[in-house]
């Protein structure tokens, strides 16, 4: 199995003197580490990250430009130094109205501009107790991903997971999981068997191994632990 893959979502935080912690995550030398800071410090991350750990974006538009205030399209990002791009995050879904429509014209829009695309899916409390979690997440995978697999990661958030110190079961995360890879392959064939898995809610030093070492899950993507170094880093090494 390949290295998990750890993604850092830093979301509305850090000030100019954030970027130490980008800092000293790419001296730790580890692969796979990648970090999305708010779009202010993605041109100084991408510097002191020097290529040992991967910039990206929270969001994108799909436009590649126009009269869209206060967005900021995939090429921008790729002209930055970014390498990937988030799109879809339960925050983005809820906050600002964007349907699986919006959240595939998106991640087309990154994959055009070269951007690696990390497309988030997942349930709400309500959802998970009337049993539904495995429709909402099949009919979000079926409106939200681009067309091919190149480039395209997936994130499953359970919404009820995310800065709320809740994770499902291991059992839980398996078999979403394991639903989740089956839509891949459903859609994509064998191609779908190389798209990797992302875990995210709650992810810690201390459950990480646990939530990380499920089947089909190819790494995290971590919020409030992300923000420093230390705690980042340490949930890298629980990965393994
Ligand atoms: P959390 O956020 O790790 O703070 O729960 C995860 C996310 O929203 O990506």
């Amino acid at each position: 199995m390949s290295t998990p893959l750890i993604v850092g979502n830093w979301k509305m935080n850090g000030l100019g003197e954030a970027v130490t912690e980008i800092a000293a995550m790419a001296g730790a030398g580890r692969a796979n580490l990648w970090v999305a800071p708010p779009f202010t410090l993605i041109d100084r991350a991408v510097i002191v990250a020097a290529g040992a750990v991967t910039i990206g974006g929270q969001d994108c538009h799909a436009a590649f430009s126009g009269a869209h205030t206060g967005c900021v399209s995939a090429a921008m990002l790729a002209d930055l130094g970014a390498g990937f791009v988030i799109i879809g995050h339960s925050e983005r879904r809820t906050d600002n109205g964007e349907c699986d429509a919006d959240v595939r014209a998106k991640a087309l829009a990154a994959r055009a501009a070269g951007l690696d695309v990390i497309v988030c899916v997942g349930e709400t409390q309500e959802q998970r107790d009337a049993g539904a979690a495995e429709a909402i997440v099949g009919a979000q995978l079926a409106g939200s991903l681009p067309d091919a697999v190149d480039g395209l990661i997936v994130a499953y958030e359970p919404v009820w997971a995310i800065g709320t110190g809740r994770t499902p079961t291991p059992a839980d995360v398996a078999a979403i999981h394991g639903f989740i890879r089956a839509q891949l392959l459903a859609r994509f064939g064998l191609m779908g068997r190389g798209v990797r898995i992302l875990y995210g809610g709650s992810v810690k030093p201390d459950n990480a191994a646990l939530l990380l070492g499920q089947p089909h899950v190819g790494g995290a993507l971590v919020g409030g632990a992300s923000l420093t170094a230390a705690s980042f880093l340490a949930i890298a090494a629980a990965a393994g």
